[in-house]
């Protein structure tokens, strides 16, 4: 299949396409769908639900999506570079696989995975490095029809067991350790941590990566390597109905538990391949490079499935951007002459704190395309990518999308619609977005602002959260029924580009990526010295947002100032316990009281002002139960 169907090349082209996709989207989709390897098409191309949040795409088709990866590639790419991976240390040895190789890959650990009993439908938790058995794993799993749920390897091993139990997973693949620049981290040590409290698991496939001993249990442990001596390098691709689990993948809400978010085989499909297309506007030569671990969904959609279903080679990167310097992107991009390169503001923050050496000494004459993902990119950033990084001649598309949404969804087409600094752009064909009230009228017009919410299903919707269809119902679909709610507040400007401001929920963006303050403040909870705590972002200079946490110890834990920095400490190492390192506080404030109205509820405006420094504009404070605790928590602000 050429890299141009369902291409757009032009702006006009874009308009074109955009109106048809909203005045009869199923012709549309069923035009982007026709070229893809189907065993059977499908009945109907959608069925739609925006209320109870049942949204259905290409009934009745059968398919497997590795097949479309993979197997339809091979007449014409066999010999192309499918996956190329760049190890931790420039100084270790890189590794290359053609299409044909990975499809090798992939069948064998699939066969593993068979002869290890997986089955169609069941859940498999990977908590691996960023190497490219990771890669070949999900897709093996795909192969097959089990349900891929990746976990970022820098979760805790409660995080794990969180999320593995909450799948049901019976299968956990991992490997002895991982590398993180200077740091080298045993990750099997704390996957068996994590499995002591998962009953589900009954298999854990370990692949070798630092050859470090690790404690294998017996009935349950097995070594990738020795396993795949006996697998066979061919697998026939399992026929997976259109609407059946293609991954679960955890992320946080505004209330409780991260939720697993479900995308299904077919329409996630279609949208990765079609957003991945469009907005990189990617060549037959074109080398890709995105930064993102597949532990996110920038990884399932574009590090991954987006780039492998068009026939692209993509880069996967092991390590960390400041490691062994902080010219490690840049060296990365001119040894592989990366032309499209898609990453996260953070990182282009922490880099542009550093040396701008750093950057100049590279050519980075490669690059045609930048990308930006997972939060804001504020102006300056933005500018000191467009200039140091594509030195001037690159456009910088800002993506917008969610876990939710399977793919972008408001981002300009690289080279082809107008691009404006920290603004997300137009919706792509399918998507469209409105600005509601809060009490949920649409807003017409431009220069406008509201929360963002999407109208009709596009093909990489939500379907469900995993094991909880209320949840999805009540937090996509609940607030503003016939919608689907993002949680984001948007601009949309004088000429309807679209500026994402932010959340609107109790959603926090950490480095680009969410944490839901309630689980925060659980975790904390779990500290022995703590009775109560908030949680609030506030504007961080790197991270985008920080994580400020108040919190009410138990009487007698912290009496003298000795005490403070203890009991903050050992709620840090709880934090990093229940969560991950990832989720440690930035700064916590102890105090005696929170500020809560008359029927207890926290109010968060106050914490959230005294944590952005605004303490001359609190507000109005007459309706709280102690309007004094105000000022203690004003005077210990850190
Ligand atoms: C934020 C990551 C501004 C937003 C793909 C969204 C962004 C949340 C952008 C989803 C962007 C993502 N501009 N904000 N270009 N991209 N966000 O699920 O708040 O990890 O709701 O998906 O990140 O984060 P998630």
């Amino acid at each position: 299949m050429p890299l141009s169907h369902s291409r757009i090349r032009t702006f006009e082209e874009y308009q074109d396409a955009y109106q048809r996709s909203i005045d009869n989207p199923e012709q549309f989709w069923a035009d982007v769908a026709e070229p893809f390897t189907w065993r059977r098409k499908w009945n109907t191309v959608l069925k739609a639900d925006m209320v109870n949040g049942h949204n259905e795409w290409f009934g009745g088709a059968k398919l497997n999506i590795t097949e479309n990866c993979l197997d339809r590639h091979l007449a014409t790419r066999g010999n192309k570079l499918a996956l190329i991976w760049e190890p931790n240390d420039p100084k270790t040895r890189q590794i290359r696989y053609t299409y044909r190789e990975l499809h090798q890959q992939v069948c064998q650990f699939a066969n593993v995975l068979l002869n290890n009993g997986v089955e169609k439908g069941d859940r498999v938790c990977l908590y691996m490095p960023m190497i490219p058995q990771l890669a070949i794993a999900v897709l093996a799993c795909a192969r097959i029809g089990a349900v891929h749920s990746v976990i970022f390897a820098g979760f805790s091993s409660t995080a794990i067991a969180d999320r593995v139990n909450d799948a049901q997973a019976t299968v956990v693949l991992t490997s002895d350790g991982l590398n993180r620049g200077p740091k080298q981290i045993p990750v099997k040590r704390v996957v068996d941590e994590a499995l002591e409290h998962c009953p589900s698991v009954r298999r854990v496939i370990v692949v070798e990566h630092l050859g470090w001993p690790v404690h294998m249990q017996e009935g349950r442990d097995v070594w990738y390597h020795q396993e795949a001596e006996e697998a066979a390098k061919t697998c026939p691709a399992e026929e997976m109905d259109a609407e059946d689990l293609l991954f679960i993948l955890y992320t946080s809400g505004s209330t409780g538990k991260p939720k697993g978010v479900v995308h299904t085989t077919a329409g996630y499909m279609v949208w990765a391949d079609y957003t991945f297309r469009n907005v990189f506007q990617v060549e037959e030569n074109d080398i890709y490079w995105c930064t993102a671990d597949i532990g996110w969904v920038t990884g399932h959609s574009y590090l991954l499935y987006g780039p492998l279903l068009n026939g692209a080679s993509t880069l996967m990167f092991e390590g960390v951007p400041t490691y062994p310097d902080a010219g490690r992107f840049w060296e990365v991009i001119d040894k592989h002459g990366v032309t499209v390169f898609y990453t996260a503001p953070t990182a282009i923050r922490s880099l542009m704190a550093t040396p701008l050496d750093n950057v100049l000494s590279y050519s980075l004459d490669s690059l045609r395309i930048l990308g930006s993902v997972g939060e804001p990119i504020n102006e300056e950033a933005w500018y000191w990518y467009y200039t140091h990084v594509g030195k001037e001649r690159c456009p910088v598309i800002d993506t917008w999308w969610q876990t939710e949404t399977g793919g972008v969804m408001i981002s300009a087409l690289a080279g082809v619609s107008p691009t404006k600094p920290a603004h997300a752009g137009q919706p792509l064909p399918g998507v469209q977005p409105v600005l509601l009230t809060q009490e949920g009228q649409e807003i017409e017009g431009n220069d406008q602002e509201g929360y963002l919410a999407i109208k009709q299903p596009w093909p990489g919707i939500i379907r469900t959260t995993y094991g909880d269809h209320d949840r999805a119902k009540q937090t996509y679909f609940g607030p503003y029924p016939g919608y689907y709610f993002t949680g984001d507040g948007a601009r949309r400007d004088e000429n309807g580009l679209y500026r994402i401001i932010g959340r609107v929920d109790d959603v926090i963006n950490v480095s680009g990526h969410r944490f839901g303050t309630a689980e925060i403040e659980n975790a904390i909870n779990q500290n022995a010295n703590v009775v109560e705590s908030a949680v609030v972002g506030y504007p961080h200079d790197v991270k985008g947002q920080g994580i400020y946490a108040f919190v009410i110890c138990r009487a007698g834990a912290c009496d003298s100032d000795a005490d403070k920095p203890h009991v903050e400490a050992s709620i840090i190492e709880t934090v990093v316990a229940e969560i991950g390192k990832i989720a440690k506080p930035d700064k916590i404030q102890l105090v005696s009281g929170l500020p809560k109205t008359r029927s207890g509820k926290i109010m968060r405006r106050i914490l959230r002002k005294v944590a952005e420094g605004e303490t001359s504009n609190i507000g109005d404070v007459t309706t709280l139960l102690d309007p004094a605790v105000v000022d203690e928590i004003i005077n210990g602000r850190k």
